[in-house]
């Protein structure tokens, strides 16, 4: 794997062995071994054209404890602000001899870009583009499904390391998740969808109509209006065992000043018809679990309750981000070394 841009690009393989390597990650973090020498010398560039507070600093915390050197590059008080292209910034990057590129771009394509314009020989890790991808979001997304859905949290069953292949999450093959509300503007639908069909998962969007990309019949996931009838199992995949909200994203929405892809929907009934709350929850199977990518407008794709409930994994998917960029980090930039020997050294 040379860069990460898009879940679409990956094979089951390539997928299971990121996930497979998040958990042993995870593993070196549980034995409170906080730094892993594996990355020294390098150098990793968070590239941010957009705001970010779980994705910036979950790379950083990764790149350190994987000791890389971390440059934190932020559009805004930069010379981007003076009219400085995304090449010139490129070539800024490459004199300063970056390993690593996480790019997060408002257009779609910009790390595609960056990776294949021969700007840059650093590995390029999309960390959202535009409405496109968030590859690493769906990752994590996906280990914690796998680590919920094996009968195991963050901690693991009694008498387990977290690096025990039960641990692991065995497969997400014939499972079932729901994402719910604004695809049309969701790169985290996109990437999820993608990754959980090539994981053998099935996934059923229920969206309103103005909020579903044209061109979704071509997606492989199912599509429905009814929430009500998803999380009761009515569909034609049985019950959920995850339901995956996104946020309405007002700032890509017309009235908003900024946006234009749809019109921003009237939140009270928006909430009513597309928002999970209490008297939904109870509708989910028992084993099933609340995701979100976060940031969350409380009170309108989630209620207070739904989101703060004992169902909810919405922090423990923070915390995977964590293990899951170390992985992405350490195979681009060190991955033909063997896996369990960069996890069981530890630096003074
Ligand atoms: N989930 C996610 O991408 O969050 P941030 O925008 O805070 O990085």
């Amino acid at each position: 794997m040379r860069h990460l841009l898009s879940t679409q690009e990956l094979t089951r393989t390539e997928a299971i062995r990121i996930l497979d390597t998040s958990a042993q990650m995870a593993a070196t973090q549980s034995r409170e071994i906080k730094k892993l020498p594996t990355l020294r010398g390098r150098t990793v560039v968070n590239l941010f054209y957009e705001d970010s507070t779980r994705t910036r600093i979950s790379f950083e915390t990764a790149a350190k404890r994987l000791s890389a050197d971390v440059i934190n590059f932020s559009a805004k008080g930069s010379s981007v602000s003076k009219g400085e292209s995304l090449k010139d910034t490129a070539l800024t990057l490459q004199a300063m001899g970056a390993d690593a590129v996480v790019v997060r771009h408002q257009a779609s394509g910009a790390p595609h870009l960056l990776a294949h314009a021969g700007w840059l020989d650093a590995a390029v890790v999309n960390a959202g583009d535009g409405t496109h991808q968030h590859p690493t979001q769906a990752l994590l997304d996906a280990y914690t499904l796998r680590r919920h859905l094996s009968g195991t949290g963050l901690e693991g069953p009694a008498g387990s390391r977290p690096d025990d292949a039960a641990a692991l999450g065995a497969d997400l093959a014939g499972r079932h998740v729901a994402i719910v509300g604004d695809v049309l503007h969701s790169r985290v639908a996109r990437s999820n969808v993608h990754l959980l069909h090539t994981l053998g998962a099935h996934v059923t969007l229920v969206s309103p109509p103005t909020l579903l990309p044209v061109g979704v019949g071509s997606w492989p996931c199912a599509v429905s209006y009814d929430l009500d009838g998803t999380l009761a199992g009515h569909g034609h995949h049985g019950g959920v065992d995850a339901v995956m909200m996104l946020r309405v994203q007002r700032e890509r929405m017309s009235g908003s000043g900024t946006g234009g892809g749809a019109f921003f929907p009237n939140p009270l009934e928006y909430a009513r018809k597309y928002g999970l709350d209490a008297r939904r929850l109870r509708l989910l199977d028992e084993h099933a679990i609340v995701m979100h990518p976060g940031p969350m407008n409380r009170g309108l794709e989630i209620s207070a309750q739904a989101a703060d409930s004992s169902r909810a994994v919405i922090v423990e998917q923070v915390a995977n981000g964590v293990a899951v960029r170390m992985a992405v980090l350490y195979l681009l930039l060190a991955g033909t070394e063997d896996t369990r020997t960069a996890t069981d050294t530890t630096i003074e």
